[in-house]
């Protein structure tokens, strides 16, 4: 299977933890590689900038709990982040307009206020989970390089503010303009798609490229329009294509897994943990190997479509409203529909949308007496996995099976007090009090793990220790 596949089933599950209708990633790489054709790159130049921008919302999940504790709503946060120049008063008086007008405003404040102390925090965190995780999917290094300056700026101001100018790479310069580029125009058309390239050059825009693009703008705007962005993004990798052998995909699973955990800092290992308790399950339930390993990797990408629910709605204690009960229980199909968006991915996008919403529901582990958990499997028809997995999960720690030991919660009911949402405060500092709670209603707190870990120690703990500490 080509590696590209995988990775754009990845980028589809950044668009949703970025704030974004899906395929966003997709157009970026579409318009990116038109850009960096019109600049001359080299095959091995496109391959890059189609890497870079693909994936360029990689580490979207690294520091959500943070962006969820200071604004509210991480995928507002991020939707608007995108689009913000700091060096636009009109663009800045727009920030914040998901909460409202005068919330907004405070938020605003707020966002100046820590500007300088956190922001360098969130692209550190960002920028690791970028690198580990681009490292871990194969990506190309100039790619990986290139994921560490996806928020910064021409003109120096972005995030973590460590490289500017010609010491921007050309991948993540070529990224700048295809992803503001994308956005308008999916806001204004043709003449807003031009208009931002126009009045961001020089501050956060290579003014070099821009003047290119701007000279022929007809290769970008046809590139923005493309009605089949995934079918364009897989026609135009340059030669030699890289593949995945089948026994690489449970590494290539396990940072979907990884990216799906970081959205809360309680679940932290939580699908690594979730694939290992199915997978024993599987063998004790007298499933042949291969239906084991697809029963593994599906619990691995059961909880993918969890970036598509705000961190705020995941972390809190209280009561959910319908709505947000909703975004809960939909999150599942979001997993499938990510994956079998991506052919390489397509098998195992139904298995891993029924894990997820039966694991979801009503504490499915805990509750069920015996008898198969009804989630079939294209392959190898119902899974009998209902008892053993209770089994196994009874002596695993709570957090890493949906349901094991906690009270079921549809709709996040009543097990903890109900926590305000969070005021503004200039001088806040992230220090929340360890505490249980569900993630998606069902999975809670490894005791020892997860709260009091700052953003860049959850990113380090994942690759090392999720999963195992208890299985
Ligand atoms: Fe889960």
């Amino acid at each position: 299977m080509r590696l590209l596949e995988v990775l754009a089933a990845l980028s589809l599950a950044t668009d949703l933890g970025s704030g974004f209708a899906p395929e966003k990633g997709l157009r970026t790489c579409v318009a990116a590689v038109a850009i960096a054709r019109q600049a001359g790159l080299d095959d091995d130049g496109v391959r890059v900038v189609l890497q870079t921008s693909l994936l360029r919302a990689l580490g979207c999940t690294a520091f959500a709990s943070e962006n969820a504790w200071h604004f509210g709503d991480d995928l507002a946060f991020q939707r608007d982040l995108h689009t913000l120049d700091p060096s636009d008063p009109e663009s800045f008086a727009r920030f914040g307009a998901w909460a409202g007008e005068a919330r907004g405003a405070e938020l605003r404040a707020h966002f100046v206020a820590i500007a300088a102390t956190v922001g360098p925090q969130a692209g550190q965190a960002s920028c690791e989970a970028s690198r580990d995780l681009g490292t871990r999917l194969g990506l190309a290094s100039e790619a990986v390089a290139a994921l560490d300056q996806v928020a910064e700026r021409w003109d120096g101001t972005g995030f973590p503010g460590v490289a500017r100018g010609e010491g921007l790479t050309p991948a993540a310069r070529i990224l700048h303009v295809a992803e503001q580029a994308v956005l308008a125009w999916q806001g204004g058309g043709p003449a807003a798609a031009l208009g931002v390239l126009d009045r961001r050059s020089g501050g956060q825009f290579d003014p070099g490229l821009v003047t290119m693009v701007m000279g022929a703008p007809d290769s970008l705007l046809a590139a923005l329009s493309v009605g089949d962005p995934l079918g364009v993004v897989l026609d135009v990798e340059p030669p030699p294509r890289p593949t995945v052998p089948i026994g690489a995909l449970g590494s290539l699973c396990e940072a979907f897994a990884d990216l799906a955990d970081l959205k809360s800092r309680y679940t932290l290992g939580h699908s690594r943990g979730v694939a290992a308790l199915a997978a024993r399950a599987g063998g004790l339930a007298g499933l042949q190997d291969e239906a084991v390993e697809r029963l593994r990797l599906a619990a691995l990408l059961h909880d993918v479509g969890r970036t598509s629910v705000s961190t705020s709605i995941w972390e809190r204690p209280g009561r959910l409203s319908a709505g947000e009960t909703d975004q809960v229980r939909l999150h599942p199909y979001w997993s499938e529909r990510v994956l079998v968006r991506a052919p390489a991915l397509a098998g195992l996008g139904p298995l891993a949308g029924a894990l997820g919403s039966e694991l979801q529901r009503r504490g499915a582990v805990r509750h069920r007496r015996g008898g198969p958990l009804p989630v079939h499997d294209d392959q190898a028809g119902p899974v009998p996995v209902g008892e053993p997995l209770q089994r196994v999960a009874a002596r695993a720690h709570p957090f890493l099976a949906d349901g094991a030991r906690v009270r079921a919660a549809p709709g996040h009911a009543d097990v903890l007090p109900r926590r305000p949402v969070l005021p503004v405060r200039p001088d806040l500092q992230f220090r929340p009090r360890p505490q249980r709670a569900r993630a998606d209603g069902l999975a809670v707190l490894d005791p020892r793990h997860g709260p009091e870990l700052g953003a860049r120690e959850r990113v380090r703990y994942l690759p090392a220790r999720a999963g195992r500490d208890a299985v």
